[in-house]
C-alpha cells in the first residue's frame, strides 16, 4: 500500500466547533498566548494555566469527529495513513483513524512539571478526571502540567514526523496557516517527486516554492474531493 501522510492543523477540528488559533476571533485573539502557552506563563500563574486546558478538555466531551476526520479514516482501506496532528484534540482517534503522531502533545494526558517528557510521569486521563486542580501531583511529587507542547519548548516527536514525511508516497496538508515551527517545515522533508495536497478554505503561503494541489475548500468537503481524487488515480 502507497504511504500516505496527513498533516493536520486547528482548521481540520474547526467544523467540529473547535477554534482555530490565528483566524479572527481565534483561542489567541481571546487568551493571551503568552499567559496559558508558554512555560512562562505557567510559571507566572500555574492556576491560570492548568483552568484553561480544563476548559479545552471540558470542550472535548461536547464536540464529535466531522466529516472530514472520518475521511481520513477511511482512507485506511486504501493507502498506509499516517496522521501528523498539531491538535491536541483527539479527534482522528475518535473517527477511528489509527496511527496519529501529536507533535504539540495531548489534552487527554498530563504528566510532571519538572520532568515533562518522561514517559514515566505521562497519564491518560479517564473523562471523569478531566478537571486537573492545583495541588494534584504526578509521582515525582510535582504538579500534574498539561502534556501540552507550549511555545519555547522542545517538540520531541518531530523527529518521528519527519521520518515519515520521508517516506511519504503521498503528502496532504489540512488546515493549518504553517505559521508555527518545525511543524511547519515538514512539508520541506518531503520527496521532490511526491504529490503534495493542500485543502483550506484560505490561501497559506508555501515557502518552499514546490508546486502543491490546492484545493481551496474546508476540510470535510474537501477530503470528500481528495478521496476522489486519489482513488482514481490509484485505480
Ligand atoms: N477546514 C480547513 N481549514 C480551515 C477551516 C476548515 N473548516 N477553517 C479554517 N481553516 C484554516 C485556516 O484558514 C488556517 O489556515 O485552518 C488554519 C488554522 O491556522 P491556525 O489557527 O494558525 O492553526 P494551526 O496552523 O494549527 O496552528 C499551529 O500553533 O497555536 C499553536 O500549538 C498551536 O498547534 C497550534 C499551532
Amino acid at each position: 500500500m502507497k504511504k500516505l501522510v496527513i498533516l493536520t492543523g486547528a482548521g481540520m477540528s474547526a467544523e467540529s466547533g473547535i477554534s482555530t488559533f490565528r483566524d479572527s476571533g481565534g483561542l489567541w485573539d481571546r487568551y493571551p498566548v503568552e499567559q496559558v502557552a508558554t512555560p512562562e506563563g505557567y510559571a507566572a500563574n500555574p492556576k491560570l494555566v492548568i483552568d484553561f486546558y480544563n476548559e479545552r478538555r471540558k470542550q472535548l466531551l461536547t464536540v464529535k469527529p466531522n466529516r472530514g476526520h472520518e475521511l481520513i479514516a477511511e482512507l485506511e482501506n486504501f493507502f498506509d495513513v499516517t496522521v501528523v496532528t498539531q491538535n491536541v484534540d483527539n479527534l482522528h482517534e475518535r473517527a477511528g483513524s489509527h496511527h496519529v503522531i501529536h507533535l504539540h502533545g495531548e489534552l487527554t494526558k498530563v504528566t510532571s512539571s519538572w520532568q515533562p517528557n518522561n514517559p514515566k510521569y505521562i497519564k491518560e486521563l479517564k473523562p471523569e478526571e478531566y478537571e486537573v486542580k492545583m495541588g494534584d501531583t504526578a509521582t515525582d511529587g510535582s504538579q500534574l502540567r498539561p502534556f501540552i507542547v507550549w511555545f519555547g519548548e522542545a517538540v520531541p516527536m518531530i523527529e518521528t514526523a519527519i521520518d515519515y514525511a520521508e517516506q511519504a508516497d503521498i503528502f496532504v496538508i489540512i488546515g493549518t496557516s504553517l505559521n508555527v515551527y518545525p511543524a511547519a517545515g515538514l512539508l520541506n522533508y518531503v520527496p521532490a517527486h511526491v504529490p503534495v495536497y493542500l485543502i483550506d478554505p484560505k490561501e497559506v503561503a508555501i515557502t518552499s516554492g514546490r508546486h502543491v494541489n490546492v484545493i481551496r475548500k474546508g476540510a470535510s468537503e474537501g477530503m470528500c474531493e481528495l478521496k476522489k481524487m486519489l482513488l482514481n488515480e490509484t485505480a
